[in-house]
């Protein structure tokens, strides 16, 4: 089969910001909304089309960056030291994916005060991202949005001149009169499915770029957490591998490989204290990290022409038994990319360190695995083809950890001296990888 999914790279970035949403539930929307509140503005500013392009897209994923320290970015009195560390973070995940470089830099400074920075070459869309952010955190959306307008309205032109640039505190006095703005802003589905088809981010991606856009957000799935660091990673070099023995073509191992890329962005959505506990998780943490199977399937469900990629990402906790989570699918709803990715998943966590216990040998995971199939909850003829191969299969796996320990430890090191460099007080993360 010849596979060519012709995926639209905005379509994708509006459903993964959903993603970085997860992270807090105080941000459900928050990506969404900021970008609508920049493109409103930077229009309104007299932006270029290719210039309401980027802002919108850096509103989509300005935050991609706070994979730990969520607990300031919806606080408007947070001090610019506490913000700057994600924005540095957010830059150094973005700025390798060439269509998003312009947009990095954007992101970078997306903290940035007005008046403390004029001497600075800030890009005046990093400003419009900054008033669009502080905006949408100002707005209680359990209440009526358009009684708020007054108050939001003082707390903004309180800080014209000095956090904002005063050019665009006017832009928004003048927005801001009209109804229609708030009401869009609280009804954000309803913006979203209007979206501007001009954008310059309309495109399809190749294979290519989907792979390496799919990558950044593995980084932002996997390197939240020490424990989890090579997880994606490795559950797609082992799903390639075993598509590669059922005979699939170079474009469907591609997709293979975004599939084990994003299977688990559902897991955004699971505290970091629940994926460090050094302990088994009790029963109402069991079933939150559970959820994180349904958000995947959410998030990816939300992509026109994904193709087979949704099935095999999103059902890899399904059972053959119908036994699995969350939708209890039979063997027959589970195509064969679905039973891979199950596979590749249960043999990448029975090899890997918990906090609580090593990694398995092959021979346990082997034992756990054929029980699994006994049981008929998963592939008996995958588990043969896996386990006939262990050698190649367990040396790709050693390779897959080699690197991503290489990458978690620069990205820790990144971390660590961007938090350093704006706050001496502040204590460093552990570097070591799980296999360092
Ligand atoms: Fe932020
Ligand atoms: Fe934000
Ligand atoms: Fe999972």
């Amino acid at each position: 089969m010849f596979l060519n999914l012709r995926i639209n790279m905005l379509d994708l970035l509006i459903a993964l910001s959903k993603g970085i949403d997860l992270v807090s539930p105080e941000l459900a929307g928050h990506h969404r909304r900021v970008a609508y509140i920049a493109l409103r503005l930077a229009r309104e500013a007299g932006l270029s089309k290719e210039g309401q392009s980027e802002v919108f897209v850096a509103g989509l994923v300005h935050d991609s960056g706070a994979l730990e320290d969520t607990k300031n970015l919806v606080d408007f009195e947070a001090s610019s030291i506490h913000l700057q560390g994600h924005a540095e973070v957010g830059f150094h995940l973005l700025k390798d994916f060439q269509p998003l470089a312009q947009v990095a830099k954007i992101v970078r400074h997306h903290h940035a005060h007005w008046a403390e920075t004029r001497s600075e070459d800030i890009p005046l869309a990093s400003h419009i991202v900054h008033l669009a952010d502080r905006i949408a955190i100002l707005v209680d959306y359990d209440q009526c949005v358009l009684s708020q307008v007054p108050s939001i309205l003082k707390r903004i032109s309180d800080h014209e001149g000095g956090r904002f640039m005063p050019e665009l505190v006017q832009v928004f006095r003048h927005m801001a009169r009209k109804e229609v703005f708030w009401l869009y802003l609280k009804n954000i589905d309803s913006f979203f499915s209007r979206v501007d088809p001009e954008s310059s981010y309309n495109i399809e991606l190749n294979n290519e770029q989907l792979l390496a856009l799919s990558d950044l957000f593995r980084v932002i799935i996997d390197f939240r957490c020490q424990f989890t660091s090579s997880h994606s990673y490795c559950v797609g070099e082992i799903a390639e591998t075993l598509a590669a023995y059922n005979g699939y073509s170079e474009n469907e191992l591609a997709i293979m490989r975004v599939a084990g890329n994003l299977h688990d962005i559902g897991k955004l959505i699971v505290p970091l204290d629940i994926l460090n506990k050094d302990g088994k998780l009790d029963p109402a943490e069991r079933l939150l990290m559970n959820t994180h199977a349904f958000h995947t399937a959410d998030i990816l469900g939300q992509i026109k022409s994904l193709g087979p990629l949704h099935d095999w990402a999103a059902f890899h906790h399904e059972r053959l038994d119908g036994n699995g989570y969350p939708f209890h699918l039979s063997g027959a709803q589970l195509p064969l990319g679905s039973r891979i990715m199950a596979v590749a998943d249960i043999f990448t966590a029975l090899v890997e360190d918990r906090p609580y216990r090593k990694g398995l040998d092959l021979e346990e995971a082997r034992s756990i695995m054929l029980n699994l199939s006994d049981e008929g909850g998963i592939d008996a003829r995958l588990v043969g083809l896996l386990f006939s191969h262990s050698t190649e299969v367990f040396d790709r796996l050693v390779k897959a950890r080699e690197l991503t320990d290489t990458k978690y430890r620069e990205f820790r090191l990144m971390i660590n001296a961007t938090k350093a460099a704006l706050d001496p007080q502040a204590s460093a993360q552990p570097l070591e990888p799980r296999y360092g």
